[in-house]
């Protein structure tokens, strides 16, 4: 990694249009969209003035990271719905994606939210492991083709199946875990994800294998889901393979 030693990241909130532009650019970097897929300036400026969130991660007066969240609302209760997470190729593995999720965490409760959710990729090994070790997110809920199809080269050409995460902010599950200590859970199944699935979306000739995989894990997740099951821990083997642990889940998720 070329960053700065972490300390010398700062996070802030972001308010103005030069640093929702510069979110712009930075998104265009990461996803590489097409035009009909870049998340325009004015979503961001939209995103800080409807009471959503636009974060920055900073390296001195650089632009290295964000994240994005829009309010939602369901069955009666607000939440947050973190739309984008993104920080620069050459700035990760370094804790940033990890400190924007706590300090848009932090702001989320300030203000009164219990949840926080996003979508993400289930063949997306590392974002998992974030997502469900590192900052204790559960999953309940499974969505074929989220999006329909992606111009990002990260989709690998594949439907844009997404995972719900669920962050209960305040939940013990959470709290517990943010300490290094994590309550035992009970593990029923488990479903893997293979560290070749990055090679297999990139290659054309072995695209079929990595649509094989997801069409395969889809099944498997939603009959689990629907038995009443979640996504209660992630695993990650020497290899680089991640395995999803499923068990059962108390309705009082949010305690
Ligand atoms: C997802 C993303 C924002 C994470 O940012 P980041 O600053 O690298 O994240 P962090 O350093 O906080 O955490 C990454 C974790 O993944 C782990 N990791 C890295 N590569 C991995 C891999 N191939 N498999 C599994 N885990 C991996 C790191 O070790 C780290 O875990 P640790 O804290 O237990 O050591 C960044 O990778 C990114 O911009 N990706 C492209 C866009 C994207 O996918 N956004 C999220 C979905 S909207």
């Amino acid at each position: 990694m070329n960053a700065s030693p972490q300390t010398a990241i700062h996070i802030q909130s972001l308010t103005s249009l030069e640093d929702f532009e510069s979110c712009v650019v930075l998104q265009l970097e990461v996803w590489r969209y097409s035009d009909a897929d870049i998340v325009p300036r004015r979503v961001f400026v939209v995103a800080q003035r409807i009471g959503g969130q636009v974060l920055g991660a900073f390296d001195g007066e650089i632009l290295v990271g964000f994240a994005m969240s829009l309010p939602g609302y369901r069955d009666g209760k607000s939440y947050l719905h973190s739309y984008m997470l993104a920080v620069l190729p050459q700035y990760r593995n370094a804790g940033i994606g990890r400190r924007l999720k706590l300090a848009q965490r932090d702001d989320a409760i300030a203000r009164g939210f219990d949840l926080m959710e996003w979508t993400f990729d289930p063949l997306e090994i590392k974002n998992s492991h974030l997502n469900i070790s590192r900052l204790g997110t559960i999953v309940r809920r499974y969505h074929p083709d989220f999006y329909g199809v992606s111009s990002s080269p990260l989709q690998g050409g594949l439907p844009t199946d997404r995972l719900y995460a669920e962050w209960w902010l305040r939940s013990r599950h959470v709290a517990d875990l943010l300490r290094g200590e994590p309550q035992p859970q009970q593990i029923v199944e488990r479903i893997t994800v293979p560290h070749t699935i990055y090679q297999w979306k990139q290659d054309a000739q072995q695209r079929n294998l990595a649509r094989t995989l997801q069409s395969n894990n889809r099944t498997a997740l939603e009959a689990a889901f629907q038995r009443g099951l979640a996504v209660v821990g992630y695993e990650r083997d020497p290899q680089g393979n991640g395995t999803f642990l499923l068990g059962p889940w108390k309705n009082t998720v949010e305690i």
